[in-house]
Order: C-alpha cells, then structure tokens, then sequence
C-alpha cells in the first residue's frame, strides 16, 4: 500500500492555481477571533476548523483520542464571521483537517530562512489514504513577499521562491519541502491555510483552477544569499549552545506555520 497522491504535485511538490480576485471580497480575516502561536506573541492564528470545534490549533494528534490532520471540526462563531473564507475551504469538496488564517508579523530573510520547516500533516495518517497537503491562500497584498521552499534545508540551489500578491493560491505539500515565508511587510501578512486529503476531489479542484508547477524564481544577489545563509548557521549555533548549556536538546526553531 502506500498513499494516494495527486499527479499535479507529484513531480515538483506545489502547484500555483489561477489567481483569485480577492479584492472584491470582504476583510474577514480582520473579525476572526485570533489565538497566540505557542505563546510566542508573534505569530497569530484564527481557527475555522480544529480538533474539536475549539478556538486552539494544535495539532489533532495532540489530543484524545489522537489523530491524522482530517475530519476538523468548524468552529460556528467564527465560520460566521468568515463565510467566503469557509467556502473557498470547502470548494474542492476534500477532506479538511486544520483550517485557519495565519497573521504573520513581518520578517527577513534570514530570519525566513531559519524558520525553514516541514510539517507533520501526515502522523497517524493510515498508509493507502490520502496524502495530506496544504492551500494557502494570500489574503492581504504581499507582492514584495515570497513563500520559499527548499528540498534541501541547507542547500540554496534546491530554493523556490513564489511571490505572494493578494489572490495568491498555492497548494504545497509542506512535508515534503521545507517551507517558511519570507514578509519584509511592513504590514501583517493575512493567509488562509488549509489542510486537505489528496485524491480525486482535490485534483478535480486543481484541474479546474489550473494549477500549474512551472514557475522561474526571481534571482537573488549570491552575497545576499550567502550572507542569510551565514546568519543562520550563526543562530543556530547560538540557539544549540544556549540550549546545550541548559542541558536540553534542540529540537528546532518554535516557528512552525507559515
Ligand atoms: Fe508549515
């Protein structure tokens, strides 16, 4: 056995959809209900589906019983401050596990770089089901912002970069690449991000809206690479050591949403 997976994904790993016109929809990103990440106060999110219909966003194998990132539970208050958001979820008619809108506080690229991260949409999920992968949809205007993915977490060459203007609609399977959003801002950055089960439903929906792999990154300046690059081997050496000298292990940067 081994999982259904969608052939548009299969080869690079993301496809990009036709843009959406997100400028003739309401803000409603902007009256959900949202939660701190990890206590971290820097990045937000608004749940539309969790777990068990609760305004939180851990992981569904957090709680009892444990299980895959399917089958979320909308969440009525904020489904009905967001209709339009819960309707472009539901379109493909697939499975949905998580859903919600990140609010992401601007960065740089090496600090994008350092929160390079694959997800773990797939634990507990049963082999011969559907893979799971991920929609982002960009809500606010980001043009000067790019999602990046790498094969490889330390190797530059294997970078895509995808530029983020409203309507952006993306679908990644965000286990396979390491992933994390480059947001110079000086805004927020609003994105909807949902979790669906790879299969016929979902390609249908990818078929229609044309998705598509085929995408040229915009080059990069190597020294301004070479520089970020740097910057994060730095902070990840001093990350391990303040946590060495604590007796703890690193298990990774805290930042695990785009
Ligand atoms: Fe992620």
């Amino acid at each position: 056995m081994s999982y259904v997976k969608s052939a548009a994904l299969d080869e690079k790993g993301f496809v990009i959809l036709d843009r959406y016109e997100q400028s003739k929809d309401p803000k409603e990103w902007l009256d959900l209900e949202y939660v701190d990440w990890r206590s971290s106060g820097e990045t937000r999110f608004a749940p539309l589906a969790s777990a068990n219909g609760e305004i939180e966003v851990n992981g569904f194998w957090n709680h009892e019983p444990p299980r895959t990132d399917k089958d979320g539970v909308w969440i009525p208050s904020q489904v009905e401050k967001a209709p339009t958001l819960t309707r472009r979820a539901q379109e493909p008619g697939a499975n949905v596990g998580r859903c919600r809108v990140i609010e992401l506080k601007p960065n740089d690229y090496p600090e994008a770089l350092y929160n390079l991260h694959q997800d773990d949409n797939n634990r507990l999920n049963p082999d011969g089901s559907g893979w799971i992968v991920r929609g982002f949809f960009n809500l606010s205007d980001d043009a000067d912002s790019f999602m990046v993915l790498r094969e490889e977490r330390f190797d530059p060459d294997t970078e895509i970069r995808i530029p983020l203007p409203a309507g952006t609609q993306l679908i990644v399977d965000t286990q396979r690449f390491w992933h994390a959003v480059w947001h110079p801002g000086p805004e927020n950055r609003y994105c909807l991000i949902t979790s669906w089960e790879s299969g016929p439903q979902l390609d249908a929906y990818i078929e229609r809206w044309n998705g598509t792999s085929e995408h040229e990154s915009t080059p990069l300046e190597e020294s301004f690479m070479d520089n970020a690059q740097n910057e994060v081997q730095r902070r990840l050496a001093e990350r391990a050591a303040a946590l060495a000298s604590r007796g703890r292990d690193d298990d990774g940067p805290a930042m695990s949403e785009v």
